[in-house]
């Protein structure tokens, strides 16, 4: 009967399990036929994975109860607005100063239009607007590799486009690739890299107008002034510049890219709300879960008192390298599993400006200038364009760079950030400052990590034990999908656990 109604698309099948886009969200009426109810599920942790859980088998009615250690939901996402107060690891205390409107994503920044996050903001009502992954007008800045001023990506680009395209094109011309090509495909190929490279006839770059103009061309009389002083091909390939142009073409950071209106955590405020508020305890740390032949005890802490919270099953969604702190009795393969997956580091400060110089003296709305420098990426914020105050993202680095910025003061890092982001941007970096905030997840109770590198995937040996259940304990989180470090994990993560869940419960 239970593969009939799969059939009839009234329970989840197995191609559901294994096809995400497949997924189909449980309903009550899958229980009509069969006599059975919703079970009482605890999920520990409220960040999306948590929460995502809840939503989706709220919709079945199951009675759902999320512990959530912090005193918000939303877990690594994160963002700050004035008030918001952290404190890290180091015993740094912080608390935002932002002016009314101005915020900062201190986790996730950005989403891809193919990743089912798209999916969960159209369906919890969450407005979006495009995030500038890419901008011409943004700098490239490699000062270790001897570069003594920045360039716009545009340049870069240019340059090194038209640089590669000239050597392939000699040597397509001089007969390197007559064994590779057919004489009419060599012809193709030319064509392509004259257009590719705006190398003209004589098949040399030379410069183009794609680099840009000191005097941007106008009305009639003034057809602009191209960028001058074109570095040679061993400049541009000394430079490095070139580096940073496949950022673009990955299926995970190609434009267009989305972000909510507002801020990131609108997605979290939204599922909150959608599961409903008496269903999740934050302030709540779990501190032991024992599974049972017939349920599972969930014991926390919350307001100074030791609490006990029995379910059918739980959904552990908190971080695998906390988890294996946590006493359990889930077993040793469950034990090295959580062990495997490595916590790595990541942090981001928030510069905010009394002034967007950055519009109106550089040109730049949005995007991401690429440095070599221990900042990396300098975000200029997508959104409030033209208004009177903006917010920068001073520095987005990850592991050694992350910590070592990490262990400085609030202040130290702040100064640091702008000591580095004045070679690039101008004194402006500096003079028009208002406030900062950073935040560093390795540092950040609770979480102690960014992401997790996972060796050889998710579907890796190692890992098989957190990939299905642990006696009546499931397992969720980013960690477990291909796309780690992306909501987009923690959604399909919940989506397969709720799913096998679901499909145990139906079938007794
Ligand atoms: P978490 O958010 O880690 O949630 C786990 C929850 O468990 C937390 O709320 C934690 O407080 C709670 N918890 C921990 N211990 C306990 C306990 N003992 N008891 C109860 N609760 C506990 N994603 C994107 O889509 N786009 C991006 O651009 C992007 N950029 C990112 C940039 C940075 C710097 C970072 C850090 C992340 C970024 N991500 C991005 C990834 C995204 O933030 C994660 O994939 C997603 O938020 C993970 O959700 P989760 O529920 O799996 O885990
Ligand atoms: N997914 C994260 C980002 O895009 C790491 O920054």
């Amino acid at each position: 009967m239970f593969a009939t109604m799969g059939a009839l698309g009234l329970a989840p099948t197995a191609q559901a399990t294994s096809r995400e886009a497949a997924f189909r969200a449980p309903q009550g009426s899958d229980f009509t036929l069969t006599g059975r109810g919703a079970a009482k599920v605890v999920i520990v942790g409220g960040g999306i994975a948590g929460l995502a859980t809840a939503y989706e088998l709220g919709k079945a009615g199951y009675d759902c109860t999320v512990l959530e250690a912090r005193g918000r939901t939303g877990g690594r996402n994160f963002t700050v607005r004035s008030g918001d107060s952290t404190v890290d690891s180091y015993g740094n205390r912080q608390t935002a100063r932002f002016s009314d409107g101005q915020y900062m994503n201190a986790g996730p920044g950005r989403i891809p239009q193919w990743m089912v996050t798209m999916d969960y903001c159209r369906e919890l009502g969450v407005p979006l607007e495009v995030f500038t992954n890419t901008n011409a007008n943004a700098y490239v800045f490699n000062e270790k590799a001897g570069m003594k001023a920045p360039v716009r990506y545009r340049t870069a680009k240019a340059d090194v486009y038209g640089y590669v395209s000239e050597l392939l094109a000699k040597a397509t011309d001089s007969g390197a690739l007559d064994k590779a090509l057919t004489g009419e495909d060599q012809d193709r190929l030319m064509e392509f890299l004259k257009d590719f490279g705006d190398l003209g006839d004589k098949l040399s770059y030379d410069g183009s107008e794609r680099r840009g103009f000191t005097v941007d061309p106008a009305a009639a009389g003034t057809p602009g002034v191209p960028l001058g002083a074109v570095p040679t091909a061993s400049e541009v390939f000394a430079s490095g510049v070139g580096r940073y142009f496949s950022f673009e073409f990955g299926y995970d950071q190609a434009m267009l890219m989305f972000q909510p209106v507002g801020g990131m955590d609108r997605i979290p405020v939204a599922l909150t709300k959608a599961v409903g508020g008496q269903r999740i305890r934050t302030g709540a740390a779990v501190t032991e879960i024992t599974d049972r032949a017939d349920g599972v005890s969930v014991t926390y802490t919350h307001g100074g008192r030791t609490r006990t919270l029995d379910a059918d099953y739980c959904v552990a969604a908190l971080p695998p390298n906390i988890l294996a702190k946590t006493p359990h009795n889930l077993g040793p393969a469950v034990q090295s599993a959580l062990e495997a997956c490595k916590p790595s580091s990541a942090g981001k400060i928030g510069l905010e400006y009394r002034s967007r110089w950055w519009e109106r003296d550089h040109r730049i709305y949005g995007g991401i200038t690429e440095t070599d420098m221990d900042l990396a990426h300098i975000w200029y914020p997508s959104y409030g364009f033209h208004g009177e105050r903006g917010l920068v993202i001073g520095y987005y680095n990850y592991d050694r760079q992350a910590d070592a910025y990490a262990k400085l003061t609030p202040r130290e890092r702040e100064a640091r950030a702008v000591a580095q982001g004045v070679k690039i941007n101008g004194e402006k970096y500096r003079s028009e400052l208002a406030s900062s905030f950073s935040h560093h997840w390795r540092q950040t109770p609770y979480l102690e990590a960014a992401w997790h590198s996972m060796e050889g995937g998710p579907d890796a040996a190692v890992f098989a034990p957190l990939n299905k259940a642990a006696g009546r304990v499931y397992f969720a989180g980013d960690h477990l999908s291909h796309t780690d470090a992306w909501q987009h994990g923690a959604f399909t993560s919940a989506r397969k656990a709720v799913t096998a869940l679901h499909a145990r419960v139906l079938a007794g």
